[in-house]
């Protein structure tokens, strides 16, 4: 039956703008015509929005985006990666760990359509909510040392913001250090993992984390993130827009990650960022946003700030807000 459900889907892949008879399907696949309604069946527990005419037939909605294994893998050019993908899991990064710790290997990748308990950086949760994102981490195991790890969270920004410009005619942008912004709104967060090895200061693993807003309904965000968080794409379909996103993100982290030392990504970094040139508020836990103007980044992504005082300052990591663009 799987078999049947994956040719009926790709056959009304193939004509989204006409009604398929059952008799046509059933004909066209040597099955009977129950087969075909009950693989239209589960194609539509799966998710799929599969309109039904009397007399006419079956029409598949362009918009249909479901996360499928087999869909993404169709879009994979990078090797070397193992993708598995969950309706709904916990939290990518944290299955992915305990994977990592059993021993799994580089390029073990967990994509989810729903996290039940997401993780964002600074102990924060990640907002993940079902069918309006992708949540998705990815296993490493380089030969580095802890200090230039920073570099992989930056490939991997610069790696979302490609991917999400190649799908829809948008400008995806990188706050610093690694947030991407469509619009105004952050719609894409990166949390890295690093297990070191606390003798030679060389990494273990590290695990990759991205979770992109593709289509959440403004009103579905909670009241504190109404006015910060969006989504990458408007309201036009695209299909199995979840599934090119996915596997377009991996597809260009795997080639940055491949080219680590020749810091290609850096000045498409550089250009992409929200942040320089621009007044800001550095923000600490505690602590009064305090106003500077992000002057420059260094080549370890440190964000070099001039504050009121005159002083200048190299932040190396933490968190920034953006007032206004400085000329
Ligand atoms: C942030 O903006 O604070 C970082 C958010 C990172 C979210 C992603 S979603 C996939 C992976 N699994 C998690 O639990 N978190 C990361």
């Amino acid at each position: 039956m799987k078999m049947t459900k994956n040719a009926i889907l790709e056959l009304l892949r193939q004509h989204t703008d006409v009604y398929v008879s059952g008799t046509e399907l059933a004909k066209a696949l040597s099955v009977s015509r129950t087969a075909i309604w009950k693989g239209i069946e589960q194609l539509r527990e799966e998710g799929y929005e599969i309109d039904s005419v009397t007399n006419k037939g079956y029409r598949l909605s362009s918009g249909s985006d479901v996360l499928r294994e087999e869909d993404v893998r169709k879009y994979l050019t990078a090797e070397g990666l193992d993708v598995r993908v969950y309706r709904s899991i916990t939290s990518t990064n944290t299955v992915l760990k305990t994977m990592a710790e059993e021993g799994a290997p580089e390029g073990r990748c967990l994509i989810a359509g729903e996290q039940t308990a997401g993780r964002g950086r600074r102990g924060r949760s990640f907002y993940s909510p079902p069918d309006s994102g992708i949540y998705l981490s990815v296993l490493l195991r380089p030969a580095l040392q802890a200090v230039d790890a920073t570099s992989i969270t930056a490939c991997a920004a610069v790696a979302v913001a490609e991917a999400i410009e190649s799908l829809a005619p948008v400008k995806a942008e990188i706050k610093w250090v690694n947030d991407i912004y469509v619009d105004g709104r952050k719609v894409c967060g990166i949390l890295t993992e690093a297990s070191l090895d606390c003798e030679s200061g060389q990494v273990n693993y590290l695990i990759v984390g991205i979770g992109i807003n593709t289509r959440v309904p403004e009103s579905d965000f909670p009241e504190e993130l109404r006015s910060i968080a969006g989504s990458a794409f408007g309201e036009k379909p695209i299909p199995e827009l979840r599934c090119r996103l996915a596997a377009g993100v991996l597809n260009r982290l795997m080639y940055y990650y491949g080219s680590l030392t020749d810091k290609a990504w850096f000045d498409e970094y550089r250009r992409r960022s929200l942040v320089l040139g621009r007044e800001i508020n550095i923000l600490a836990p505690g602590k009064e946003p305090e106003p500077a103007v992000a002057l420059d980044l260094d080549g370890d992504f440190a964000l070099i700030v001039r504050t009121e005082s005159g002083e200048l300052r190299r932040l190396n990591s933490g968190e920034v807000s953006v007032r206004r663009r400085t000329e």
